[in-house]
């Protein structure tokens, strides 16, 4: 069977190594020669053995009846959208890295590979090298998943895990991130926290069956957490984590992405540098992890080949996945309750441990212009109200316990 990656970038160019690499265990394991027919990138590789594969029109592999399988590892939902719906409207199964595109038109791409006899696999979508889409499909299917919540960005993750190990300054790991090939071609989508976000919709959205839209997530990115907010951490016996999490309440589903101080026991406490890690629970299952690289070359071009050898195993058939195109509607987060880390200006705590519902006031040394608190269980909006009042507030992490 012939394959062609569309975007010979950082996940592209392992996706051919992968195939290549693995080529003859992939026939053993299969009993089908998976050979990579057509690479499509603008670029011209010179020098490159890949440029013998090299094409820089979609069409050449639309239109070429021996390509069953595109991989598309290009990131961005234009051109890639048009590029996959056209080889699946010709019956060739697509498999996706780009989960931008996945959050942005899965559903509809699930129906037209539906439609068309074929698979729309998305398994490096989410997590990198961690199994967990089809995971979630497939071997929890019989399963109600009451929450997700992850560390679903390795570029975060490494970052967060350098300031606290290293003392490291935020832009010189950023810097470090990028050059190991972990973060997106605009960094802002890693710190920022919208890479985070697609992921945990689209996890959301396979935990209800119906749309989540990424729009309506609450999302917030690392960039406001310093040295300082660690030294605290450290003193409260807590680590800071980018959080992903997506919960089933009694008055629908609340999904939200935020730095929270979580506890030593937390089991995703010790998920550090580039890993990722996604804690589940159903109602049957209880608890479960799955951990791995989250970003990388060959961890993610392992899930794309993986997907390679699912829609070779499927050929001719459709794998249904339970995602509808009908939105899901998130609740607006507003009573949703938390603990607040919060940090102030100045020596004069006032009344505010009372206001907070804190038990006391944190002093470190490495504060010496100011201190924190711990409040008592909050809603974001009472929160919001009460931190509106206080002029000296210098930031808030929230607890997750
Ligand atoms: N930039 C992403 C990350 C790549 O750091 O997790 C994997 O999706």
């Amino acid at each position: 069977m012939k394959v062609a990656i569309l975007g010979y970038g950082n996940i592209g160019s392992g996706v051919a190594v992968v195939l290549h690499d693995n080529r003859e265990l992939i026939k053993k394991r299969t009993g089908v020669d998976v050979e990579l027919k057509y690479v499509l990138d603008l670029r011209e590789f010179e020098g490159d053995p890949i440029r013998e594969k090299l094409v820089h029109d979609i069409d050449t592999i639309v239109n070429d009846p021996e390509v069953d399988i595109v991989c598309e590892t290009m990131g961005g939902v234009e051109p890639a959208y048009s590029f996959s719906k056209a080889a699946i409207q010709k019956g060739k199964s697509v498999c996706t890295s780009n989960k931008e595109l996945v959050a942005a038109k899965g559903p509809e791409l699930l129906r037209l590979a539906k439609e068309n006899n074929c698979n729309y696999f998305f398994e490096a979508s989410v997590g990198g090298g961690i199994p967990i889409i089809r995971t979630i499909c497939e071997s929890l299917r019989g399963e109600e998943i009451t929450s997700i919540k992850g560390i679903l960005n390795g570029t975060t993750n490494y970052i967060l895990t350098k300031m606290e190990q290293e003392g490291a300054d935020f832009d010189t790991v950023l810097r470090r991130a990028q050059e190991l090939g972990y973060a997106e071609k605009n960094p802002a989508a890693d710190v920022e926290g919208h890479d985070a976000c697609r992921k945990i919709a689209i996890l959301s959205s396979l935990m209800t069956g119906k749309t989540v839209h990424f729009e309506e997530i609450r999302t917030e990115g690392i960039t406001q957490v310093t040295g300082l907010d660690f030294a605290y951490a450290k003193a409260l016996g807590r680590s800071i984590k980018l959080l992903a999490m997506s919960k089933r309440t009694d008055e629908g589903v609340f999904a939200m992405v935020a730095p929270f101080m979580i506890p030593a026991e937390h089991p995703l406490h010790g998920v550090n540098d580039v890993f990722n890690a996604v804690y589940v629970h159903g109602t049957m299952l209880d608890d479960s992890m799955y951990y791995g690289r989250g970003a990388g070359k060959l961890p993610t071009a392992s899930a794309v080949v993986g997907d390679v050898v699912q829609a070779v195993l499927a050929t001719g058939r459709h794998i249904d996945c339970d995602w509808s195109e009908e939105s899901l509607t998130l609740l607006s987060g507003a009573k949703i309750r938390h603990r607040f880390f919060v940090r102030f200006t100045g020596s004069e705590d006032g009344d505010l441990v009372k206001k907070y519902g804190a038990d006391n006031v944190i002093r470190i040394p490495e504060d010496n212009g100011g201190f924190a608190l711990v409040t008592r269980e909050l809603s974001e909006q009472e929160f919001a109200a009460l931190s509106k009042e206080s002029t000296n507030m210098v930031s808030a992490i929230r607890l997750e316990d």
